[in-house]
């Protein structure tokens, strides 16, 4: 496992950037594994200011999203639809046909989270996946639990997760208490991933996957150590060590 520890939030950011554009450089038709939430915001603004100085091009780049919100259709401004679209797709060139977020509002979301099994898969999975890390360690949202899905599949969030999300909706009701998400299987396909974490509440999910010699599914992060190719970058409030 590779870190690298940043000074600032976006020092961690342009070190983000500069990998996802070396992965473009060197393989124009990537598919790149993408995440969400307040972690990777400053990466996509990284990207979106490259991409307009001429430094990179998507239009040859796959996009498949960790996980979608059960419930929220792609024009809900908390739906991960719309904060892909607002923070990166519609800023830059790659093609909309080439973007792929699970569907929320899907009848049948079980038959939405083999679809989407399938979908990527039949992509080859991610060249590069992308994590965000939450507070207790979950990551998309494969939370800690005695087992942990290999597959797409409907999730239930946990009390921590709705909390921490919160912050995005007018109330913790609001949250949606489920998300589709890759599952495990589903992001260790990956060939390569790189983990982002800032700031401090992220601090003890990091110290656990840097210091522990154990994997411990209920704290899924820690699981990384059985992957071949991962990069972890932190800023310095997430730095535990
Ligand atoms: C988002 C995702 C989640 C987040 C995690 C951290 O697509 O899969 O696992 O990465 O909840 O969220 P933030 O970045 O908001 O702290």
């Amino acid at each position: 496992m590779k870190v690298i520890h940043c000074k600032s939030y976006e020092e961690m950011s342009d070190a983000a950037a500069k990998i996802m554009e070396e992965q473009i450089a060197k393989k124009p038709d990537s598919v790149l594994g993408l995440a969400t939430g307040s972690t990777p915001v400053g990466l996509y603004a990284a990207l979106r200011r490259d991409y307009a100085a001429g430094k990179v091009d998507f239009s040859k780049v796959t996009t498949v999203n960790l996980d979608e919100y059960c419930g929220l259709a792609g024009d809900h401004p908390q739906s991960y639809r719309f904060f892909m679209q607002d923070n990166l797709f519609d800023h830059v060139n790659v093609r909309p046909d080439h973007t792929f977020v699970p569907v929320g509002t899907a009848k049948d979301l079980d038959a939405e989270a083999k679809r989407y099994e399938k979908l990527v898969a039949s992509l080859g999975y991610a060249d590069l996946q992308l994590l965000g890390v939450g507070p207790n360690g979950h990551i998309g949202f494969n939370e800690p639990a005695e087992e942990l899905f290999l597959e797409t599949h409907v999730a239930p969030l946990t009390e921590t997760t709705i909390r921490a999300n919160a912050r995005f909706f007018n109330s913790e009701d609001e949250v949606p208490k489920r998300a589709l998400s890759m599952g495990m299987g589903t992001i260790f396909a990956a060939r390569r991933i790189m983990l982002l974490a800032n700031g401090a509440a992220k601090r003890e999910a990091i110290k656990a996957l840097l210091t522990k010699d154990t994997v411990d599914t209920k704290c899924p992060v820690t699981l990384l150590h059985l992957h071949q190719d991962v990069t972890v970058i932190c800023d310095d409030e997430a730095w535990p060590l």
